[in-house]
């Protein structure tokens, strides 16, 4: 298994209409898609379309949501993951065990807010960085 391209930078944000609006208007990049609530992921996203990539813009959804805790540690937001496509997302979860990694939740591939099945590799085995892998959107 290799990586291939970077899908989208995620940023946890307290509000992502706002984050959007700093985006558009600071740095020009004024395409975005809708902002969506994901009740299930616990993420209110937003995605800021780049030329080459995408910001992902998380909001926590509830006390519950995997940015909620990441948001008490840096209550203006941060950079919080980076994801790579994959092309069987399956395959690559059992290269990730077969390499020691560790994949987070259930270890079994979820539907992310891509519309893609997706997994996330915990940050121990990256330099501290987050990692998601998401099946190459077809
Ligand atoms: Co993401």
């Amino acid at each position: 298994m290799k990586i291939g391209r970077l899908n989208h930078v995620g940023v946890a944000v307290p509000d992502v209409e706002a984050a959007k609006q700093t985006y558009a208007e600071l740095y020009g990049a004024d395409e975005a898609t809708q902002t969506k609530d994901f009740p299930q992921l616990g993420v209110r996203v937003a995605f800021v379309k780049l030329a080459n990539s995408e910001i992902e813009l998380l909001e926590p959804l509830g006390d519950e949501s995997p940015v909620h805790k990441f948001l008490e540690r840096n209550p203006k937001g941060g950079q919080h993951h980076l994801c790579f496509e994959v092309p069987d997302i399956v395959a690559a979860r059992d290269d990730m065990v077969a390499r020691g990694a560790t994949v987070l939740g259930t270890g079994e591939p979820y539907i992310g807010a891509h519309g893609v099945p997706v997994i996330f590799i915990h940050p121990k085995n990256s330099n501290g960085q987050l990692i998601e892998l998401m099946q190459e959107p077809s």
